[in-house]
């Protein structure tokens, strides 16, 4: 178990790069077993979450070189059989090698992934839309059993939009010879990076707003794919800057990804300049409050609710910020109170904070990957001295953070 060591209020100035989207590469990753050859991946983020995919991938057989953040599968030796249920309840996102695993090989046993911190992270949205698709699914004492029928029904419609279940539906029907129809669909950047790498691979795909038209095809071809650049890791960047009121640039990520995120800046008068792939922030001294709720994209996004939080400590007035998709994703926000953040909880998904509050360094724990980032920025804008303790949480989604900061002048370091 590792902690981060934080000094803060230390001036911070130059340019951030953004790596590869976390939760568009373990997608394409568990696409890889769909293709019976090599799948090459650029812009892979070197992180713990990616680790865990692969690895789960490695012991069915499959074999990956990575040469920086190149990433090259061969799943021309990948075994039926199931992923290893310990690997699998080590990460939730593993819920996602359904489809492909299910659509190679005509059965698939796998453990529920488990909730978090956030939430209970149920699947039942991912059953229903398989079994809508002729898949037999059972369960038994926790392991869930997977199994294609020579039924061939042709539609699923979600009755809550999901991200992971819409991309598992993706997945399977991407290696079926009819035509499927998604309707209800998750449309976040991820999603549709994972349908051009799709399109890449031979499946004929129409999204059409939230109705998604799969002609998949057995034989998907190999395929050579850019992830594209993690646009929450690239607003959390953002939200640092504004909250350190300091300007920095943030490049290699893509501004049009962050219109949800900037429509708020705009309301709280912090002042960005958008490039092609940069954008620069140039953080006033003071800045509005605002009411914030997420939702599916392209609302706002809930992995940048836990930093939006605690920039709106910083803002003058009340906020009051709502949690629409998880109903536990607050408890930042009791972490923050340690640094003296005002803050008033009406329920588990809504609050209310009222700013500018000066925070103070603490002894914090990281709950879980986006909360961990937020007291990361939250140490690097309080007096004094903070402690994160597991940071292996925020190594899940961050790659090598604390050298990244180090370079605009963050005073970091991470210690065992
Ligand atoms: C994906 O999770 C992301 N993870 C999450 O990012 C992200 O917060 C979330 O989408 C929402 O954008 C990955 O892509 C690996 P959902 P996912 O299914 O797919 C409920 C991060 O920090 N639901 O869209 O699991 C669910 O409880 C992570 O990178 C059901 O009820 O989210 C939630 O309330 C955190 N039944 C809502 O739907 C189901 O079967 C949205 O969840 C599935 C979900």
């Amino acid at each position: 178990m590792s902690k981060f060591i934080i000094e803060g209020k230390r001036p911070l100035a130059g340019e951030i790069p953004v790596y590869g989207a976390k939760n568009a590469a373990i997608k394409m990753i568990a696409a890889s077993t769909l293709i019976s050859g090599l799948t090459i991946l650029e812009n892979v983020p070197d992180i713990l979450d990616i680790q865990k995919i692969l690895v789960i991938l490695e012991k069915m057989g499959a074999k990956f070189k990575r040469i920086n953040h190149r990433l090259e599968i061969d799943t021309r030796t990948l075994k039926s059989g199931n992923p290893d249920p310990v690997l699998v309840a080590a990460i939730r996102a593993s819920i996602v090698l359904v489809g492909p695993l299910l659509a190679r090989f005509g059965k698939i046993n796998i453990p529920h992934p488990g909730g978090c911190t956030i939430g209970s992270r149920p699947i039942d949205l991912h059953i229903k839309a398989f079994r809508d698709l002729g898949v037999e699914v059972t369960e038994d004492k926790n392991l869930y059993t997977f199994r294609t029928t020579d039924q061939t029904p042709r539609q699923t419609v979600f009755p809550k939009i999901s991200v992971t279940a819409t991309e598992n539906i993706l997945l399977f029907a991407s290696a079926q010879e009819e035509i499927i129809t998604i309707k209800n669909a998750a449309i976040e950047p991820e999603v549709l990076d994972l349908i051009t790498f799709l399109k890449r691979a031979g499946a004929k795909i129409a999204v059409q707003d939230r109705t998604i038209r799969i002609e998949g095809t057995k034989n998907l071809k190999e395929v050579k794919h850019r992830v594209i650049p993690d646009r929450i890791e690239a607003g959390t960047f953002a939200i640092l800057a504004a909250a350190t009121k300091n300007s920095l640039k943030i490049t290699q990520m893509e501004p049009e990804h962050l219109d949800a995120l900037l429509e708020k800046f705009s309301q709280m008068g912090i002042v960005f300049e958008k490039g092609k792939d940069f954008l620069y922030i140039k953080a006033p001294e003071h800045f509005s409050a605002i009411n914030l709720t997420t939702a599916e994209y392209p609302g706002f996004p809930t992995d940048l609710q836990p930093p939006m939080g605690l920039l709106l400590t910083q803002a003058c007035g009340q906020n009051r910020i709502r949690e629409n998709l998880f109903e536990h994703r607050l408890g930042y926000l009791k972490e923050l109170q340690k640094m003296g953040a005002k803050v008033r909880f009406l329920n588990s998904q809504e609050a209310e904070i009222s700013g500018p509050t000066p925070l103070a360094g603490a002894k914090l724990e990281s709950l879980d990957l986006r909360a961990g980032a937020t007291l990361l920025i939250a140490g690097l804008s309080a007096q004094g001295k903070t402690t994160i303790e597991h940071a292996e949480n925020i190594d899940r989604g961050y790659e090598k953070i604390e050298e990244r900061l180090r370079v605009v002048g963050a005073s970091i370091k991470r210690v065992s």
